[in-house]
């Protein structure tokens, strides 16, 4: 067992006029998470300490945080990358996430854009069998299909934490999906909808969602294309 050295950000607005840091020492196995040892300080120190999680295997997106000025989920992060060093947490930056306690924030914003991009597939009619599709058709939403909507990219983005109107890298990775989804019906209205400053256009390729997404998507790739695509169309 090593000793992890933490730094934590606490909040909360119905007791205290400003954020703080505090710190905390857990005993760790170096094949552990910090998910691990959050829960060690929650359930053994510090019990008012607010934070998400759910599956602890990077599934659910619920624990993301900034660890070390880093967007990332804490059930991803060994231990042993970590020994040594003082361990910062804080609560996904930007400001379209206010923060509700400590490392838990507000994520209405963020599922809002999501919902404006109409998640769904939207294939009309009611087909007399299922909706086929190739391997090759569905190849080009393998990558997409993996998010977990868990908002790193989107707190790691700079223009998403400077201009809240930005549909910002989630959203459009949600709108690709549909987009190259050779079952939905709902392209042209779906590039439509992108194609404003703030829409596609509002990505300026920083990579930083790509950098930090937990589930290794093409982001920026994926935005381009979107892009290229709302190109094409507008010359067809
Ligand atoms: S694209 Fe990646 S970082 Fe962004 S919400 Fe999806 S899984 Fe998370
Ligand atoms: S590539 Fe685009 S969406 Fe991703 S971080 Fe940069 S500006 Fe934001
Ligand atoms: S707790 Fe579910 S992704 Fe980390």
């Amino acid at each position: 067992m090593i000793d992890m050295n933490f730094r934590i950000f606490r909040f909360d607005p119905e007791k205290d006029k400003e954020p703080y840091f505090r710190h905390y020492t857990v005993l760790a196995e170096p094949w552990e998470r910090l998910l691990d040892c959050l829960n060690r300080i929650k359930w053994e120190q510090d019990g008012t300490l607010a934070y998400r999680m759910s599956c602890a295997h990077g599934v659910c997106g619920s624990d993301a945080m900034k660890i070390n000025g880093r967007c990332a989920l804490a059930c991803q992060k060994l231990v042993k990358d970590y020994q040594g060093t003082e361990v910062v947490l804080e609560p996904l930056p930007g400001p379209g996430f206010p923060v509700l306690k400590d490392l838990m924030v507000d994520m209405a914003a963020f599922f809002k854009t999501i919902e404006l991009v109409r998640p769904f597939l939207n294939a009309s009619g009611t087909p007399e069998k299922e909706r086929l599709q190739s391997p090759e058709e569905r190849k080009k939403v393998d990558e997409v299909i993996r998010c977990i909507l868990c908002a790193c990219c989107v707190g790691a983005c700079p223009v998403s934490n400077e201009n809240e109107k930005f549909v910002g890298p989630a959203a459009l990775v949600q709108a690709f999906r549909r987009i190259f989804d050779s079952r939905d019906n709902e392209k042209d209205q779906r590039m439509k909808q992108l194609d404003y400053p703030d829409g596609a256009w509002g990505c300026v390729n920083h990579f930083e969602c790509t950098r930090v997404c937990p589930k290794e998507i093409p982001v920026t790739k994926s935005i381009n294309l979107i892009k290229r695509e709302i190109q094409k169309s507008k010359l067809s």
